[in-house]
């Protein structure tokens, strides 16, 4: 195992920790954007490794930012936290950076800089755009005690919220036709 499988492993354990302490992102979303994120970065021949720690840490703080209502800092509060624990882990700071670019970018909120936070940000939008993906959704949100309708609005709001971010020529052909089923159903 080189370094990096050590840090991606260290950084799985603890994403995966987040997760069982606040159940966000749900698990299913959590490998969606991880198996996605890595058949994307094959085909366009990016940085396997950077991105799969991007889409372990984009939403590493996700869980904690909800459960403080802080949902809209979760991505500096998941940079953040994704910074301390790789520089504790001496990844190089090349690699650091593109791996915050990547969680900075994922809502396409911050420029993207590297190929990588392109590919986790398309990942990312896997989550909503696959019906695993937003099932799994509904059922996170019914936990939590949201009401139905709500739950429905907030499902199409994510959807659109998606569909907007995606940029990838094969990710865009790939969802469309779920775009357009999952809108028809959400908006009933
Ligand atoms: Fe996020």
């Amino acid at each position: 195992m080189t370094s990096l499988d050590k840090i991606i492993d260290i950084a799985q354990k603890s994403a995966l920790e987040e997760i069982q302490k606040f159940d966000s992102p749900n698990i299913t979303q959590f490998e969606i954007a991880n198996e996605m994120g890595q058949k994307i970065a094959n085909n366009l021949k990016a940085d396997t490794q950077i991105v799969i720690l991007g889409t372990i840490l984009m939403d590493y703080k996700i869980g904690e930012a909800i459960s403080q209502n802080r949902l809209k800092e979760h991505i500096k509060m998941s940079r953040d936290a994704a910074e301390e624990l790789l520089k504790a882990n001496n990844l190089p700071e090349d690699q650091i950076n593109k791996v915050l670019n990547c969680i900075e970018g994922h809502h396409k909120t911050a420029q993207w800089k590297y190929p990588e936070a392109e590919i986790c940000a398309n990942a990312d939008c896997y989550r909503f755009l696959t019906y695993r993906g937003i099932i799994s959704f509904l059922v996170q949100t019914g936990k939590r005690g949201m009401g139905l309708d709500e739950s429905i609005k907030y499902a199409l709001s994510k959807v659109e919220e998606k569909w907007g971010i995606l940029s990838l020529p094969i990710c865009k052909q790939e969802l469309e036709p779920n775009y357009i089923i999952l809108k028809k159903l959400l908006e009933g």
